[in-house]
């Protein structure tokens, strides 16, 4: 029964792989090459809590800066999180760079999941993910798509995070020993387009036949969630500080601890902090009030004021001036990209 699970579901992926820049054709052999777990590693920190399509140009440009492990070990922070801006989750490319330089240091990527999972940022995911599609490990790779696939499949009707540890021992009795990448991606595939969160397609499922949530009716109530958390709504401003009739803006480069950190972004007042902003002006002038924008984090909600001064000063602290033009470039974290887009809209 479980072997015919891993083997049915082999045999579709075999004829339903989606096609990814960091894959290989299903059944392939594994290249020996360093520049292939390095794909793979990078693919997989990227695709945390993000989108395939929003991975894929993010992917493409860090390779071609970066092709290498080692070329990556040797960027500068500053470059590789202003690469990053826009993917989100910024401690990713902080950690990214840390393990880089700590894989570049030991000669390339280890291949077992226990030394995988010894590097900086590589959570028992990551490990697992990389020690299967990259070295071809027998090794059991849970994300949420295979939590779902796993929970419906075997009924596991526990409410998350409890049911986890139920699902990964039996995410792990239908792990095949061969195949482990394709298996992974597999599992991937099919919760990511067939056994989807609200209306699972059971009926082009090749697992329908073992699947005991379907036989139980109502698979998509698996698993079971709990309840939502309420998030906190913040306030805070952030301040469009120009010079030479709006075409220079006043940039700053936030701590490198805390939220957003080493993010190059707009000043603010201090929102980021527990509390809501302080209120606290970088110049003293006559700000102009020019909206709002909004922005989820996965701990706060936040309604972010926008507010513009024309000056003839430095303000204070360190910063830099950016041609508004290129804004583009400057690398911005999305909810200063967004601060910036109102801001030049309303300037016209
Ligand atoms: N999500 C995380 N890893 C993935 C992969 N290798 N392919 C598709 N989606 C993924």
């Amino acid at each position: 029964m479980t072997a015919s699970i891993s083997e049915n579901l082999l045999e579709w992926y075999d004829r339903n792989a989606r096609d990814l820049p960091w894959r290989l054709p299903p059944g392939s052999a594994l290249p020996d090459d360093p520049a292939w777990p390095y794909r793979v590693w990078l693919s997989e920190v990227m695709l945390q809590q993000t989108t395939v399509a929003a991975v894929k140009p993010y992917f493409a440009k860090f390779l071609e800066i970066w092709p290498t492990v080692e070329a990556l070990a040797a960027a500068s922070d500053d470059d590789v999180m202003a690469a990053w801006a826009g993917l989100g989750y910024y401690s990713r490319a902080r950690n990214l760079l840390k393990c880089a330089r700590a894989v570049a240091g030991q000669g390339g990527f280890p291949a077992t999941e226990a030394e995988l999972r010894r590097l900086p940022g590589l959570g028992d995911y990551t490990a697992a993910a990389v020690a299967a599609i990259a070295f071809g490990s027998h090794a059991v790779v849970v994300d949420a798509n295979v939590e779902r696939v796993v929970a419906r499949l075997f009924a596991i009707d526990e409410p998350l995070p409890g049911a986890r540890k139920a699902i990964r021992a039996a995410a792990a009795t239908i792990t095949p020993d061969t195949r482990a990448g394709d298996f992974a991606q597999a599992m991937m595939d099919l919760g990511s387009h067939v056994c989807t969160t609200r209306t699972p397609r059971c009926l082009i499922c090749p697992l329908a036949n073992a699947c005991e949530g379907r036989k139980a009716g109502e698979p998509e109530r698996l698993p079971v969630k709990p309840p939502k958390k309420q998030v906190p709504e913040r306030r805070g401003t952030a301040f469009w500080i120009t010079r030479a009739r709006g075409t220079q803006v006043w940039l700053v480069t936030r701590p490198a601890q805390g939220m957003l950190g080493g993010m190059r972004a707009l000043p603010d007042d201090g929102w980021s902090a527990q509390a809501d902003g302080s209120g606290k002006v970088p110049l003293a002038g006559e700000w102009r009030r020019l909206g709002v924008v909004r922005h989820g984090f996965t701990h706060a909600q936040l309604t972010l004021e926008v507010r513009a001064l024309e000056t003839l000063s430095q303000p204070r602290g360190e910063g830099r001036w950016w041609p508004v033009k290129r804004i583009g470039e400057a690398g911005l974290a999305t909810l200063f990209a967004k601060a910036a887009r109102l801001a030049i809209a309303a300037e016209g």
